[in-house]
């Protein structure tokens, strides 16, 4: 037994060191047979010593079961986004403001990194082992997505570390692996990726780990989040470890010398990124002294010490075929190009927004007419210019529509915008509908935009209030193609779970005009109940400070109007929440919800006791001694021995002033 275990151990071992050379240096060191034959002999020994198996072996790293749902982390520091730069002034200027930090005028030693262009996980290894990797979520709580991390073969699971680390970086997909997977969809008449970021994200959050097996994604580390602990005195010198110990880091970075050779980095690889076997959106920029991190410190939402570089977006030429015009939700008229399909920015793009008629002729737009069109991060690509003199001499111009495209009913203009005022546009009642069953407003799983439209074309459902009625079409939903009954009794579940969603989804999906998600729980929070908000006069809703003119008049004619009582009459009729069920306190939005907080020094606006009281209703933990766990040191004046301990452990800092402007933003 003692030699089988030696055996398996070695075994394992030895596949970890192979697919490090493989995965990590792009460097082979056995042949794909030889591999073959050690995992055998592996899987083979497991098998018939399962009280063996190691859930981190190399044989269980594609093994898990499908989730129902993400577990929850709630991340032990803060997982910030940077600052951005995007013209040399702007780096300028952060070199700046590192300079006056340090109270220096001397060049400051920086490292330049790729960005690239996935998304953020943090990692925690204990013990040697791979404990749990989760994506950044909102910053402060993220989502549990070790299954499919551990599938992803570049990632170590064991490692030549006892102590406890937490390492983050992005796990991304490369541009071949986007066209192989692309290509196999368009066979199979798939809808196709849009993107290396959006396939990354897609992949890492299924709840099926074989799919995300499949996906073939990379990841690069580029940050050790304790190196406190580690001694190390450089970036650099955090990203060397990483590397001994088996990651994979990006090695097209450098330690430049003074903002002059950061400017000359990113000039070079403005052009170079395009060869590079994944995407990029930038250059990273971070000084290289960790020690100098504490002295700069952070704001809110982003380290001082740290900017991120962005590429200027690709300018692409390509013909206008068409214009087409969709209604949105509220009635909305968006006239879209249609494009001759080109890739943009790593994007295959076929639409682009014209935004409204004084943009068209703005542009003085032509049919066949040659445009530039660009695509920035999530931005939805928009034409920016028009090559006129390659205009064609009897090329039709553009014009504004005055009818519903839809619903052929004369459109009203408010503005720039022109609007569908129909009550009874079909459109516009589907769009309401994907609104109202969507991810941030009723989140009915398992209700799809396509699904919407199917039931919608049968005229299953034309209103909200009527998805709580398929439960009782369970006939006609059986008929309809494509339909298992599983995923019926799934839907159904999802439409009745719905019920209990607290009073501020429901008004976002309402899809009131001029009330957002931030809105919507304003007055969710204020009035507690629907009856109270539809009672309330406009001199109430005034007295919010966030709720103006404009909206105040939208939530009371929306009110006013018959068929919005008729809908929440129907909607409480089927037993729909109507009432505020969020936290009042211990508000899970804030920026101190589940953070551990030490209080040192005195503050002008606050005495202690009413700061504890203030964080503790934000849902922060207030304790009185400096550990490795806490999250934030909030200090005023004459702070002593508490501020030190926190600057030797690494732990953040918050002085009066950046307090004062997290509770400004979140003025409820
Ligand atoms: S450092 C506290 N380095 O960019 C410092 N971020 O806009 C953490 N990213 O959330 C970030 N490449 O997802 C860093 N070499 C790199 C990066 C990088 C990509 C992403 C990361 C981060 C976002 C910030």
């Amino acid at each position: 037994m003692k030699d089988i275990k030696a055996r398996i151990l070695t075994l394992r071992s030895l596949i970890e060191k192979h697919n490090h050379a493989y995965y990590v240096l792009d460097n082979p060191s056995i042949s794909d047979a030889e591999y073959d034959a050690l995992m055998v002999e592996l899987i083979g020994l497991e098998k018939e010593h399962p009280a063996l198996i190691d859930p981190l072996s190399p044989t269980q790293r594609v093994n898990g079961k499908a989730l129902e749902a993400f577990g929850k982390i709630t991340h032990q520091r803060m997982m910030l986004s940077l600052a951005n730069a995007f013209n040399e002034d702007d780096l300028i200027a952060f070199d700046q403001r590192i300079k006056n930090g340090l109270k220096t005028q001397d060049p400051i030693e920086y490292m330049c990194e790729m960005k690239i262009d996935g998304l953020a996980i943090s990692i925690e290894y204990q013990q040697g082992r791979f404990r749990y990797a989760a994506t950044r979520g909102d910053g402060s709580v993220g989502e549990d997505v070790s299954q499919n991390v551990l599938t992803i073969p570049s990632i170590p699971s064991v490692v030549n570390e006892l102590r406890t680390f937490e390492i983050r970086g992005e796990v991304f997909m490369a541009k071949e692996t986007l066209v192989d997977i692309n290509q196999k969809r368009l066979e199979n008449n798939e809808p196709l990726l849009a993107n290396t970021r959006n396939a990354a994200a897609g992949s890492l959050r299924q709840l099926d780990p074989m799919i995300t097996a499949k996906r073939k994604l990379d990841g690069y580390f580029y940050y050790w989040v304790n190196s406190h602990d580690f001694q190390f005195n450089y970036h650099d010198q955090a990203l060397k470890r990483l590397d001994d110990l088996g990651f994979k880091t990006n090695h097209e970075r450098k330690v430049v010398h003074g903002i002059e050779e950061v400017i000359a980095y990113v000039k070079q690889y403005q052009t170079l990124r395009k060869s590079l076997p994944y995407d990029t959106d930038g250059v990273v920029i971070k000084v290289n002294d960790l020690t100098l991190h504490e002295t700069l410190g952070y704001t809110s939402k982003t380290p001082r010490w740290a900017i991120a570089f962005k590429f200027p977006p690709d300018l692409v030429e390509t013909v206008l075929e068409e214009v087409v015009f969709t209604v949105g939700r509220t009635g909305k008229i968006t006239p879209n190009a249609v494009l001759k399909p080109v890739r943009v920015s790593g994007s295959l793009i076929s639409r682009a927004t014209l935004h409204n008629e004084d943009f068209i002729l703005s542009k003085d737009l032509h049919i066949g007419d040659y445009v530039d069109i660009r695509k920035a991060g999530e931005v939805i690509p928009e034409v920016v210019s028009v090559h006129g003199s390659k205009r064609m001499p009897n090329a039709k111009k553009v014009t504004m529509i005055t009818h519903c495209p839809e619903c052929k009913s004369v459109l009203v203009k408010i503005d720039a915008i022109h609007y569908c005022v129909s009550e009874t546009c079909p459109t516009k009642q589907e769009e309401k509908l994907i609104h109202f069953v969507s991810k941030d407003a009723m989140d009915i799983q398992g209700l799809g935009e396509s699904n919407i439209r199917l039931f919608f074309q049968h005229q299953l459902i034309t209103k909200p209030s009527d998805l709580y009625t398929l439960k009782d079409k369970k006939e006609m939903l059986d008929s309809l193609e494509g339909f298992a009954e599983k995923s019926i009794v799934q839907m159904l579940t999802a439409i009745e779970r719905s019920k209990t969603q607290s009073l501020e989804r429901l008004l976002f999906g309402l899809g009131i005009k001029e009330i957002g998600e931030k809105t919507a729980k304003t007055l969710a929070k204020k009035f507690l109940n629907l009856q109270a908000l539809m009672q309330a006069s406009e001199e109430d809703l005034l007295s919010i400070p966030e709720i103006g003119p404009v909206a105040a008049a939208a939530l009371i004619h929306y009110f006013s109007q018959p068929s919005s009582q008729r809908l929440i009459l129907a909607l409480q009729a089927h037993g729909l929440n109507t009432i505020y069920t969020g936290k009042v306190s211990g508000d899970s939005d804030s920026f101190f919800s589940f953070k551990k907080v030490v209080i040192t020094g005195s503050f002008e606006a606050f005495d202690r006791d009413q700061l504890t009281h203030l964080l503790e209703e934000k849902g922060a933990k207030v304790s009185s001694s400096v550990s490795s766990a806490t999250s934030y040191v909030l200090y005023g004046t004459d702070a002593g021995s508490k501020l030190t301990k926190a600057q030797q452990l690494g732990i953040s800092t918050l002085n009066e002033t950046q307090l004062l402007e997290i509770l400004d933003k979140e003025k409820v």
